[in-house]
């Protein structure tokens, strides 16, 4: 049994007159029809509580797409008994055997229920065909086929024998389960938090984000259809305080594996380190958290380049990727012809339902993002020190929408040039062109994250110069090209600094956090 490196899931282009455009209108519309009920998934069985949720569609709010159950003390107490009750028969199969579910998953999902999930994506989350065919439908898909390959390459490592000695490790999982929390704007994230530590032969907890448990739960019932046995994964929609106060702190949690702001991440840490003694094994956290990405333009840079990247990299998704670009250093001597480019293109930005296809941008995820955006423009429009220039209107009447927005700052370190907004804001920050050097200092320093960013040149001296003076300020880092649409297998992804621990999701980093190795000396 080998495992060849895997391909990347190609991406249909959903053109008009397509089989899979068909498919997915005719699913879209299916889903509004029928609202659905989420039940919690706890040892294979489906369970119902008193407390029930709404699953709202973020482009028209008064939609109800159904309705979720949200687990209490007793339901996580219950899914933990479950995940350990698992463990012993899922870490006892052989990892082949594992590592064939969810490369069945990975079928299932690029096959038949690709337009289920696709469509569940679009309408929960908001996202256009596109945004949701790179995200659960492809990025999702590569995790599960490259996170067995990459562990096939770990246990084939093995140790040197000498004479009379039969050295070797075991590649064992953790000695508790592990407590998997995900983001409502990856669900391919949302779906590798759970499934990675699994593949090696870990039970795990999933909370999913309460503002992503549709596509979320029908990517549950895919593992099961593919035969992912119970109490494997538990899924545990419910209050993140409730999760922290059960399951992070329950002595059993051996591994945390983690997607979301920095601020939720740093008080899981904190908790986790008031609980330290408690625990059976010090428990692996892996987290990857928030980011000010940026964009940093030489003079030498090519203006379209730079213009498209600034569009797609900050507006797309309406700028709520961890990785979206929404801060941006540009030199005098190109901001004239610069600005003129992204006013033209950004007024084409068309925005709205994702039923129109022809939308690239639409909404933001919920209300509480919506004014949060909406006060941090707010903001840039009574200071001094920044001026809108492009877009700036939210209207949250029929759905949480926000026009891609341009601020230009007068000071470098401007609020919305420093502060993660997650939402379709990008702020610029022009410099003499004599300044390089304090510049790149500034953008270094201005902010604690450190997850992507990007630096445009045509100059190959100045790339060198720039890429070595960033080379903490971003864990992924593009040259020429927008901070955006990492690849599985290719550009392996995580932050640096406050933006995470680096665990790179989808590589064998991520994977080796969840194996705990036993290294053995037999004297022959
Ligand atoms: P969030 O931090 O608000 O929520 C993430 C998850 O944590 C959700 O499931 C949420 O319910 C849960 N949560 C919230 N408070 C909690 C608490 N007190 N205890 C336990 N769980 C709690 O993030 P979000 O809005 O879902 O996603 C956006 C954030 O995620 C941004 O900061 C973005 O940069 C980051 N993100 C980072 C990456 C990355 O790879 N670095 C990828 C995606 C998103
Ligand atoms: N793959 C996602 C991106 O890079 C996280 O935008």
């Amino acid at each position: 049994y080998q495992i060849k490196f895997p391909e990347n899931e190609p991406v249909k282009g959903y053109m008009p007159g397509s089989p899979e455009r068909a498919a997915l209108k005719a699913e879209l519309d299916r889903q509004l029809a029928n609202p659905v009920e989420v039940p919690l998934i706890i040892g294979g069985k489906e369970i119902r509580t008193a407390n029930k949720g709404k699953i709202i569609c973020p482009h028209d709010h008064q939609k109800i797409l159904g309705e979720y159950y949200i687990a209490g003390e007793k339901e996580l107490l219950m899914a933990i008994e479950a995940a350990e009750a698992a463990k012993k028969e899922w870490e006892n199969m052989p990892w082949e055997h594992r590592a064939t579910i969810f490369l069945k998953a990975a079928d299932l999902l690029t096959g038949k229920y690709r337009a289920n999930l696709a469509a569940s994506c679009m309408l929960g989350q908001s996202k256009n065909p596109f945004q949701a065919e790179i995200d659960i439908i492809c990025e999702l898909a590569d995790f599960l086929r490259f996170n067995p390959y990459y562990v096939q390459e770990i246990y084939k490592q093995q140790p040197n024998n000498t004479d009379g000695v039969w050295n070797r490790v075991e590649y064992r999982p953790l000695d508790g389960f592990v407590a998997a929390i995900t983001p409502f704007n990856f669900t391919s994230i949302g779906g590798n938090l759970p499934t990675a530590p699994a593949m090696v032969g870990n039970t795990v907890l999933w909370k999913p984000s309460s503002t992503a448990v549709l596509s979320n739960y029908y990517f549950m019932q895919i593992l099961i259809e593919a035969g992912l046995p119970a109490g494997v994964i538990n899924f545990v929609p419910c209050k993140g305080s409730d999760f922290g106060k059960v399951v992070v702190s329950h002595p059993q949690m051996a591994g945390f594996h983690f997607t979301g702001s920095t601020g939720v991440f740093n008080g899981i840490w904190k908790q986790v380190g008031e609980n330290i003694s408690k625990y059976v094994s010090y428990p692996r956290l892996v987290g990857e958290t928030g980011g000010k990405d940026f964009i940093f333009a030489h003079e030498s840079a090519d203006i379209e380049a730079l213009t498209c990247a600034i569009v797609l990299g900050a507006f797309e998704y309406q700028g709520q990727k961890c990785s979206a670009a929404s801060r941006a250093y540009i030199p005098e001597s190109l901001w004239g012809k610069l600005k003129g480019r992204l006013t033209e293109e950004i007024s084409k930005i068309k925005m709205g339902d994702v039923r129109d296809f022809t939308n690239l941008m639409n909404a933001v995820i919920d209300q509480k993002s919506f004014n949060n955006i909406k006060s941090y423009l707010d903001y840039a429009r009574q200071s001094a020190d920044a001026e809108i220039i492009i877009g700036g209107k939210c209207d949250d009447s029929v759905g949480y929408f926000v026009e891609p927005t341009v601020i230009l700052a007068k000071k470098p370190t401007f609020k919305t040039m420093v502060e993660e907004i997650f939402g379709p804001v990008m702020t610029i920050y022009v410099y003499p062109d004599d300044q390089l050097d304090e510049t790149l200092k500034l953008c270094d320093t201005a902010t604690v994250y450190g997850l992507t960013g990007a630096v445009f040149a045509q100059d190959r001296a100045a790339i060198i110069k720039i890429a070595k003076a960033l080379d903490h300020a971003a864990g992924n880092f593009y040259i020429n090209d927008k901070p955006t649409g990492a690849v599985v297998g290719q550009q392996p992804f995580g932050g640096s600094r406050a933006s995470g621990t680096n665990d790179k999701a989808g590589s064998a980093v991520n994977l080796n956090r969840w194996i705990s190795q036993r290294a053995i000396k037999e004297t022959l």
